[in-house]
């Protein structure tokens, strides 16, 4: 079985009880985070890109725990510079990992890394990750757009998380439409209300994609985790 823990804002940890998997690892200075990134295992860390509320933790963690980064290609060498161990791939790239499959999908959004002066490190991404049998997508930060029909068009999407918090991606009814052309069996809100610039009501996106009927939505409160 695996196991999806929302560690708050846009940080999610994936496991199945032998191999975890992390997303945007960013917990220290992350307002909604109840663990620290000390308490975090990683096999894997997947990063969509290089704005510090993604990247986060990972090279604390990483050096920790030996993980694997898996990067866009510019992000991903920086990583490397960095003495971790690290996976570049390309928008719309895949590769197979010893739990699965990674896939890059694209993400409209930029890409510095605040703690690099802001320096250009890659694409932003979003992520499709074959987990066991499951398969799990995050959005990253990410404009709405009408390339999110081609994931539906292939792939049966068990449990996606997409931000909502709007100013720097998707509002409430982009998302929604988002879970439209995604059609994910679950989603999760996430990247909203770690800070006031992106305030929104998670109760107004569940009803509303509830209200739909194709995909259930589920809040996930900080360190709630879903079994799938
Ligand atoms: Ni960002
Ligand atoms: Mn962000």
């Amino acid at each position: 079985m695996i196991q999806a823990t929302f560690l708050g804002h846009s940080a999610v940890k994936l496991s199945d009880g032998q191999t975890t998997i992390l997303i945007d690892p960013f917990i220290s200075g992350n307002p909604q985070a109840t663990i620290t990134a000390d308490e975090l295992g990683a096999d894997f860390i997947v990063i969509t890109h290089g704005h510090g509320d993604h990247l986060g933790d990972t090279v604390a963690i990483a050096k920790r725990t030996g993980a694997t980064c898996i990067a866009p290609y510019e992000l991903a060498n920086w990583l490397g510079t960095q003495g971790l161990t690290a996976h570049p791939l390309g928008d719309g790239g895949s590769y197979d990992f010893p739990f699965g499959w990674v896939k890059f999908t694209i993400a409209h959004h930029s890409a510095g890394a605040g703690e690099l002066g802001d320096r250009y490190v890659g694409t932003a991404a979003g992520v499709l990750i074959q987990f066991g049998d499951r398969l799990i997508h995050h959005a990253g930060d990410t404009a709405l757009k009408y390339d999110m029909k081609l994931i539906s068009e292939r792939f049966k999407v068990d449990l996606a998380f997409l931000p909502i918090g709007s100013n720097f991606t998707m509002d409430i009814d982009d998302a929604v439409r988002a879970v439209e052309f995604i059609k994910p069996k679950t989603v999760v809100p996430m990247h909203y209300n770690t800070w006031p610039l992106i305030e929104a009501d998670p109760e107004d996106f569940a009803s509303k994609v509830n209200r739909a009927g194709h995909s259930k939505a589920v809040i996930m409160a900080p360190n709630d985790t879903i079994d799938l």
